[in-house]
Order: C-alpha cells, then sequence, then structure tokens
C-alpha cells in the first residue's frame, strides 16, 4: 500500500510546484491570489491526506515530510490564505508561500540526511524568500515596473535558483575525504590474513567458469558454475579446522572472488575485490585460509559483479558443523537455495534448480532438518505444510529454545539470509513451498515418507509469517554493553547521484556510493546502529565480518531467544536497532544485498581507525 500512495506524494509535489508559479508571478504583481491559493491549497490539502494515510502505516515513512516537507510549504501558504480572507496585503506573503512549495518537492524528490542540513536548508532558503520579497516590495523600479520589464529578472532568478539546486545535489553527493583507507600507516589490508602457515585441515578447489544450468522444467540457463555445477559444490567443514579454498578462474571474464557470506574472516579473507583482494581474472587463482570459529548454515558467492554473477550462479553452501562431527548424523537434510535464475528479463523461482514439483523419499520418524538459504535478491516466502515444525538457527546462529510453528507457515527469508527449519518426519508427505510474486508454477520439494507424493497437503502460500523478534526463550545473554558508538543510516528512494551518475536511486542518509560516508570504529567499540527504511522497497542490510544482534524493530524490543543475524530486511516503514562488538579489524563491506541496490550504489564501508587499504571505494566493489 506504500508504494502508490508515495508514487501519488511524488506527483502531487510536482502539481503543487507547477501551481506555486503563477502563484508566485501574482504575488509579485500585487494581484489577486484568490485562484492560486485554492489550486495550490487543494493539492497541498492532499499531500497531506496522503501523509496521514502513510503515517497510519507507519511513522517512518513519513517522519521527513511531516517535520520539515509538508510545513515548509503549508506554514506559509496558510499565513497567506489568512490574509487573502481577511482581505490583506498577500504581495510578501504569496511569493513566500510559492517558494515554501517550490522547496517541498524538491524535498519530496530528493532524499536528504535526516541528521543535518535538510531543516537548516529548507528553513534558509524560505526566510531568504521572505528577504528577498520585502525587499522586492521596497524597490521602486521594481514594484512599478511592468509585468513585461519583470519577465527577464523572473526568468533569469528562476534559473540561478535551478542551477544552485543542481549544484547543491551535486556537491551534496561528493565522495567525503575518508579518514579510512589511506595513507601507508598503521595495519595494511593485506597483512590480515588468516593462518598463512601449516597444513590445512581440509582444502577444497573452486574452479569458476560459464556453463548451463538445466532446469528441472527443462529451462535451459546461461550459467556461471563453481566445478561445473550451480549451486557450486556444498563445502562441508568444522568449527576449529584450518580451511583452504583455492579459487580458480576459467573464463568468467568479469572476475571472480569468493566471499564467505556470514562467516566472520579475517579481513583480508573476505573476498571483496577493490577492498581485501583483486577480483581473480580467467588463468587466475587465489587461495583462501581461515579458520571458522561458528557451527551453522553459510553460503559462499562471488563479490564481483554480483548482481550478474550470483543470479547467474556462482555461489553454493558452505556447512559447519560443531568440533566433534555433525550434531545429528542419522537425521535426513536437505539444504536447499531459494534462487531466482535469470531467463531473458525474467527471473524463475527455483528450490535449487527445481522451478517445478520434485519429490524426495524420507523415512517416517526420521529427524529433518533444512538448511533454507536465499541467494537471490528478493526477500522470499517458503511455506512448510505438512507439519509442525521449528526454526533452529537464523543466519548460522542456534536460536534458544524454539517453538514449534503450525503446519502452513511463512518463512520469509531476506535476501543472503538462513534459516534451519527441524521436524520428524510424519507419515504423511511434507511439503516446502517457496512462492514468489508473478510465479503459476511453484517450485516444491515433497518430502514423502511413502512410494509417492499422492497424498501431498497443497501448499497455499498464506500463512502466518514467522516473527523472528517474539521466538524462543532469552538464554541469559540478554545484558548489553552500552554502545560508546552509534549510527543512524536511513534509506530512501528518490533522485541522487549513484556512482556519479544522475539517478533515480536508493539513498543511504540522502547519499549513494562513494558518497557514503565510511563508518569509522576502533577495536572494542560496542556499536549500535539504527537502519530506518523511508522508502519502498525492502532493503536486506549486510554488514561484513561481523554478526549482529537485533535490539529492537519499530522500538519494540525483541523478547524471546537473542537474534543474532548477518542478514536483516528492513522493509518498507520498518526501523530496526542492532548491535555488535567491533572484534575484527580491516575494512569492512556494509551494503544491500539485493546485488542490484548495491550495484546502484547501495554499499558503504565500516573501517577499523589504524587499518588502511586500497579502500577508496572510488570504484564500487558490490
Ligand atoms: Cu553475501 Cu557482500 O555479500
Ligand atoms: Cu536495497
Amino acid at each position: 500500500m506504500a508504494e502508490p500512495l508515495f508514487i501519488i506524494d511524488l506527483l502531487l509535489a510536482v502539481f503543487a510546484a507547477i501551481s506555486a508559479i503563477p502563484l508566485a508571478l501574482r504575488a509579485a504583481g500585487g494581484r489577486r491570489l484568490r485562484w492560486p491559493l485554492i489550486v495550490t491549497g487543494v493539492l497541498l490539502a492532499a499531500r497531506i491526506v496522503v501523509a496521514a494515510l502513510l503515517w497510519t502505516e507507519s511513522w517512518h515513512l513519513v517522519s521527513d515530510r511531516v517535520t520539515v516537507g509538508l510545513p515548509v510549504a503549508v506554514l506559509p501558504l496558510a499565513v497567506t490564505i489568512a490574509s487573502a480572507v481577511r482581505g490583506a496585503r498577500t504581495r510578501i506573503a504569496g511569493q513566500v508561500a510559492a517558494t515554501g512549495v517550490l522547496i517541498s518537492a524538491y524535498l519530496a524528490w530528493v532524499p536528504q540526511d535526516p541528521a543535518d542540513r535538510t531543516v537548516i536548508a529548507a528553513i534558509s532558503l524560505v526566510i531568504l524568500a521572505t528577504i528577498g520579497a520585502v525587499a522586492a516590495a521596497r524597490l521602486r523600479p521594481w514594484a512599478t515596473a511592468s509585468r513585461a520589464a519583470r519577465l527577464p529578472w523572473l526568468a533569469t532568478l528562476s534559473t540561478v535558483a535551478l542551477i544552485l539546486a543542481i549544484v547543491g545535489l551535486y556537491v551534496q553527493n561528493q565522495a567525503p575525504a575518508s579518514a579510512a583507507g589511506h595513507g601507508h600507516h598503521g595495519t595494511a589490508i593485506a597483512t590480515l590474513t588468516g593462518p598463512r602457515q601449516g597444513t590445512p585441515d581440509v582444502r577444497f578447489t573452486l574452479v569458476a567458469a560459464q556453463g548451463k544450468v538445466r532446469l528441472s522444467s527443462g529451462t535451459d540457463i546461461e550459467a556461471l558454475t563453481f566445478n561445473g555445477a550451480s549451486p557450486g559444490p556444498t563445502l562441508r567443514v568444522r568449527q576449529g579446522q584450518l580451511v583452504e579454498v583455492t579459487l580458480v578462474n576459467t573464463d568468467v571474464a568479469e572476475g571472480v572472488t569468493v566471499h564467505w557470506h556470514g562467516v566472520d574472516v579475517p579481513n583480508a579473507e573476505d573476498g571483496v575485490p577493490g577492498v581485501t583482494q583483486d577480483a581473480v581474472t580467467p588463468g587466475g587463482r587465489h587461495v583462501y585460509r581461515f579458520v571458522p570459529n561458528r557451527a551453522g548454515t553459510f553460503w559462499y558467492h562471488t563479490h564481483r559483479d554480483s548482481q550478474e554473477a550470483v543470479a547467474r550462479g556462482l555461489f553454493g553452501a558452505l556447512l559447519i558443523d560443531p568440533p566433534a562431527g555433525p550434531d545429528n548424523a542419522r537425521s535426513h537434510e536437505s539444504t536447499l537455495f531459494t534462487h531466482q535464475w535469470p531467463v531473458g528479463k525474467d527471473l524463475i523461482g527455483a528450490l535449487d534448480t527445481a522451478d517445478n514439483r520434485t519429490t524426495q523419499h524420507v523415512d517416517a520418524g526420521k529427524p529433518v532438518r533444512l538448511r533454507l538459504i536465499n541467494s537471490s535478491r528478493n526477500p522470499q516466502r517458503v511455506q512448510v505444510t505438512g507439519t509442525e515444525h521449528r526454526v533452529t538457527a537464523i543466519d548460522g546462529n542456534a536460536v534458544h529454545e524454539p517453538g514449534p510453528l503450525p503446519s502452513g507457515g511463512i518463512l520469509l527469508l531476506s535476501a543472503g539470509g538462513r534459516y534451519d527449519v527441524s521436524f520428524p518426519m510424519p507419515a504423511t508427505p511434507v511439503v516446502v513451498s517457496m512462492h514468489t510474486a508473478e510465479q503459476t508454477d511453484t517450485a516444491t520439494r515433497v518430502l514423502t515418507p511413502g512410494a509417492d507424493d499422492t497424498a501431498a497437503p497443497r501448499a497455499t502460500g498464506d500463512g502466518p509469517v514467522f516473527d523472528p523478534t517474539h521466538y524462543g526463550t532469552p538464554d541469559g545473554t540478554g545484558a548489553q554493553r552500552p554502545a560508546n558508538r552509534t549510527f543512524d543510516l536511513v534509506m530512501d528512494n528518490g533522485f541522487g547521484f549513484a556512482n556519479g551518475d544522475f539517478a533515480w536511486a536508493n539513498t543511504v542518509n540522502g547519499a549513494s556510493s562513494p558518497a557514503i560516508p565510511t563508518l569509522m570504529v576502533d577495536r572494542g567499540d560496542t556499536v549500535r546502529m539504527r537502519f530506518t527504511n523511508r522508502g519502498i522497497i525492502d532493503h536486506p542490510m549486510h554488514l561484513h565480518g561481523h554478526r549482529i544482534r537485533v535490539l529492537s524493530r519499530n522500538d519494540a524490543r525483541v523478547s524471546g531467544s537473542p537474534w543474532w543475524t548477518d542478514t536483516l530486511n528492513v522493509a518498507p516503514g520498518e526501523s530496526y536497532e542492532i548491535t555488535f562488538t567491533a572484534d575484527n579489524p580491516g575494512v569492512w563491506m556494509d551494503h544491500c544485498h539485493n546485488f542490484e541496490h548495491a550495484a546502484e550504489g547501495m554499499l558503504w564501508h565500516l573501517a577499523y581507525t589504524g587499518v588502511s587499504g586500497p579502500t577508496h571505494a572510488t570504484h564500487s566493489s558490490e
């Protein structure tokens, strides 16, 4: 519902701005304002109604409009209308009101950093307009000049205003002089490696190459593969082992890296081209070495040209078992990627490569563990029908005392996120289905204890959505150290400069890469961050190198099990408070895991003071 309202508001803002022109001209000419005031007034009233409707959905969708964007137009307009009704002079008030309406339209279309500038800039412009109008009214030659004589001046003034607005926008979007990534002092990223000496406990080779992937429906994908397949090989290791992975690029022209999503590896092993390493070009190779320090469900994917390369197949599962080995050797395990395969302009939703119905036999009574991994760029709805089930881990973090979820419940996986789901196999089939909008043939996996799946229940795609904020029980690690560093990130949709080009963008505090400032921390900091989505699209926030703990959603505290995550979907109108400990020095990518958004500039960095490296972020490294 937010999206149409948002668009209506943008249009109303434009119409109001157009209506402000006759208002300004007539006011300057000292003429009656009746009709312009009615038209502009009606348009602004409509904007207020739209804002009120958005507000009923979430305050965060309208905070900017209610505090600055609308008052800047509504207040002077109300004064003008009041004067007009009383028959008082409206020459100055009318011009100020028109200026306010124009500024208001600008603020609706161009996202601002909520922390500063907006209020000051908007209010000072209105004051300037007032001074200008007063001065013009006092200036004899101007006040008595004919309309024809004024026109060239007005034209010049508006051109100057327009140029100033564009220059302002441009300046606002310049890369800030950042403290990170400069100079040759301190620790170089290249030295922040995993153990370089010693024989690895496990060794893998991942060979990236162009290839073909066939979906279960028969559709062929022009894919990119690891070891000839996609998803690539499942890498299964144990916590505490020294893992060595050699990446070889056969013929992926854009280059390849491997990022260990959710595993807090040392910085130089993180696989971010342009920050922690150079992308591996065809014919090249790169060796990663690290010791995973937590067991759980993780995944790996290229971080070069991810928007295309991950969608086309450069990803796979990374399963980390506890030091003693798999916790339940006799259980049935399925690792399933919810993926969207690019076919022409379309995306086909599939569980791994199964885009229709597939069946798998599981003995009744067997413990089942599903590891769901969302490798697509959108949030995915997965429904488990036919049995109660429990979410035992989120993003590789065990949930404390997870309770039963009803059959037919929906699991909403954020892009990049994982859920481990457990249940004992009943004597009747269980259906795991992935529900993508606009897809008629649902990707479905039927687990059946019998010989066929004829008794399988129907997946409706509708049901109660799993809510991690009130799930499980507290584990006693409730006490948080007070944060000594806080960051506030607000996401908007609007015009800006993304990667240097003027564009309709997804912005963070009014900016896009490379203009989003690097977040600086010191080792040992307890960091608190707030993510607020004031726009109309989901943004899965992913910070490399650290797991984060969610403290609250829309200011309601997380109760139940601690919610640890590495990829947090922030839906339109949502606001989350999270915390993490700065315990992994380096320069870390922080970005939206909708790779399309990241490619368009929704990425920035978290850097530790004293760490230097090639991260000048002038080249997006998504
Ligand atoms: Cu899974 Cu920077 O990403
Ligand atoms: Cu996004």
